[in-house]
């Protein structure tokens, strides 16, 4: 099957593609939440690129590497709608709301409101933050299973107050997998004089993108998970106006540049305001430099189909899992909540979540992910092109057993 011409439709189609993709024969993967799986051909690219660095690291990354980061960079802008030169590469999304949470100021006293389902090692970078700068963290109690986006805005207004400073939430839940309106998000942020920072680890490769769109003052993610990139690629997009509200993580060779020139393009492959966070000591950046080829390869199976592909495996779990042995399902199934992440409740008999997906790896070879959660636990399973109706059987045969 030629990608470019043909592109997949059927199950056999698909099957075909996965083939395509750095996965292992045997293996049920069912956790690109936590890391995606490579293309071949992007792991032949980012594997040259390497090659090339380290067989001259002085041409490649000081001679060559600018016009590979511009190609980058200009990839990554188009594709999530914004200008080149709002885009800061970081290595993962962890690091792009560190950046933020280290060193954006806000007046005190105040609040920072954010949802209880953030991802807890972003959580605690605002828990510094809030130490640090002498604020309040306020939590939004998302509901469970809401039936339209009107009630988690209506719930996120009731909190905010004249204290708010910063909202922070993500744009899909790495709980349950529920999208939450970001748009409407930050212009309650917007309207109320509130910076808006939205932790979107999960969107590049899941949901139709448009940072500019939204309308957030920051919005970090990954491309390691469903944009199926290297490990070591993620971003900081930051809106025009904000460029001065933060600073690098790490002070290194870009932190001295001529501010007349902030905004210039140069021979680095960005502006030296770019350079200032990108440059963090020697390091590599072929993760970065293969965004394109990453992009390249999805685009080449057709975005609506990926997305008709991930949501129809979204369904095919809910319909195999919902009510099996006692699973229930945790993600909304109104249109706009939810996208190719679906969580299960386990059964109260079921006391040791750990060992359930302990067994799932060990008896059934499920790579599965098993969050646990004030609210949880839940049994999440990340659905992408490559995923089969074979393995969801798989895996609803293991929860039979193991939850037996
Ligand atoms: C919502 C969310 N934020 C942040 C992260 C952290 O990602 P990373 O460790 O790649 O920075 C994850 C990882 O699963 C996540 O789900």
């Amino acid at each position: 099957m030629t990608l470019s011409q043909t592109p997949p439709r059927s199950e056999a189609d698909w099957l075909a593609v996965r083939r395509r993709m750095l996965l292992d024969d045997g293996l049920v993967y069912l956790n690109t939440g936590s890391y995606g799986i490579v293309a071949r051909e992007v792991f032949d690219r980012v594997t040259e690129l390497r090659r090339q660095m380290q067989s001259n690291p002085v041409d490649f990354l000081w001679r060559r590497g600018g016009e590979l980061l511009r190609r980058a960079r200009e990839c990554l802008a188009e594709e999530i709608g914004c200008e080149p030169s709002q885009v800061i590469f970081t290595d993962n999304v962890t690091t792009a709301m560190n950046l933020v949470a280290a060193s954006l100021r806000v007046k005190g006293p105040g609040e920072i409101l954010l949802s209880d389902h953030e991802y807890p090692a972003v959580r605690f970078a605002w828990e510094r933050a809030a130490q640090q700068q002498g604020l309040r963290l306020r939590y939004v109690r998302l509901p469970e299973l809401p039936g339209s986006s009107e009630e988690i805005v209506a719930v996120f207004a009731r909190h905010l107050c004249p204290a708010t400073r910063i909202l922070f939430f993500s744009h899909v839940l790495y709980t349950t997998g529920m999208i939450l309106p970001a748009w409407e998000l930050c212009q309650l942020a917007r309207q109320n004089g509130v910076v808006s920072v939205i932790d979107g680890a999960h969107a590049p490769g899941m949901l139709d993108l448009d940072v500019t769109r939204i309308g957030c003052d920051f919005y970090g993610a990954n491309l390691h998970k469903w944009l199926l990139a290297p490990v070591g690629a993620g971003f900081l997009y930051v809106r025009p106006g904000m460029e001065d509200r933060i600073l690098p993580l790490t002070v290194s060779w870009g932190w001295y540049y001529d501010r007349a020139k902030a905004f210039q393009w140069n021979q680095f492959g960005g502006s030296p305001w770019q350079r200032s966070f990108e440059f963090a000591g020697s390091r590599d950046v072929t993760p970065w430099l293969v965004v394109p080829e990453a992009v390249g390869f999805l685009h080449k199976l057709g975005w609506q189909n990926i997305q008709a592909r991930q949501r129809e495996l979204a369904a095919e779990a809910r319909s195999r899992l919902d009510g099996r042995r006692g699973l229930r399902l945790a993600t909304p199934t109104t249109a706009g909540l939810s996208g190719a992440i679906t969580a299960f409740r386990l059964p109260g008999t079921a006391t040791d979540p750990q060992a359930v997906r302990s067994a799932l790896w060990e008896r059934f070879r499920i790579e599965i992910n098993m969050i646990e959660h004030a609210a949880g636990p839940w049994l999440r399973v990340s659905t992408h092109f490559y995923n089969s109706r074979h393995d969801l059987d798989m895996l609803a045969q293991a929860v039979d057993a193991v939850l037996a």
